[in-house]
């Protein structure tokens, strides 16, 4: 019958497990205080960071923040490898790398711009994801993640200037 085989594909598709492109839950302070940009605070400092924070994974090729969209969060890599790109993705200028303990999405964060890049996992990523409200609230009561933040955007800032084509 012709009804037989599309009802078995049916079974087959719906009963196959999704694979999730991403995953969630609470970050532990073990997970923040390997991360450079938590680096020094205290344990009750750490605990109050994680409080406003998860832990977020994204399989590779996922794309995390798209170039133009609002920013919604800010994100620090745990574990592996995103790409930086530079314009829409067909027409991406330039590519910049990110490891373990990058930040990213902090600039759609802190000016109320639209995001001025696409980043995308280049292989499984484990982030701290914290949401705009709480990022800034992390801002405001801890001066030396504050500093740290400013001290690597000043970097980046000075590698666009010095390669001004990428
Ligand atoms: P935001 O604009 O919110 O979203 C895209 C992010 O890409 C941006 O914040 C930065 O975190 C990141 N980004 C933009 N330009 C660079 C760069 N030159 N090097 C590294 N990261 C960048």
């Amino acid at each position: 019958m012709a009804t037989k085989p599309a009802s078995a594909a049916r079974t087959r598709t719906s009963s196959a497990a999704p694979t999730p492109s991403r995953s969630t839950k609470k970050p532990g302070v073990r997970l923040l205080a390997k991360v450079p940009l938590f680096a020094g605070l205290s344990q009750a400092h750490l605990r109050a960071v994680a409080a406003l924070a998860e832990e977020v994974r994204y399989s590779a090729g996922r794309m995390i923040v798209r170039t133009g969209s609002p920013g919604v969060a800010f994100y620090v890599i745990v574990d592996g490898r995103a790409k930086v790109l530079r314009g829409t993705i067909a027409s991406a200028k330039g590519t910049w790398l990110l490891g373990a303990g990058d930040f990213f999405g902090e600039m759609a964060l802190l000016d109320g711009g639209p995001r001025s890049a696409s980043v995308v996992a280049e292989t499984p990523l484990t982030t701290i994801r914290i949401e705009r409200t709480e990022f800034r609230k992390v801002l405001r009561d801890e001066p030396d993640i504050a500093l740290k933040l400013l001290e690597s955007m000043a970097t980046r800032m000075r590698g666009m200037m010095e390669h001004p084509s990428l």
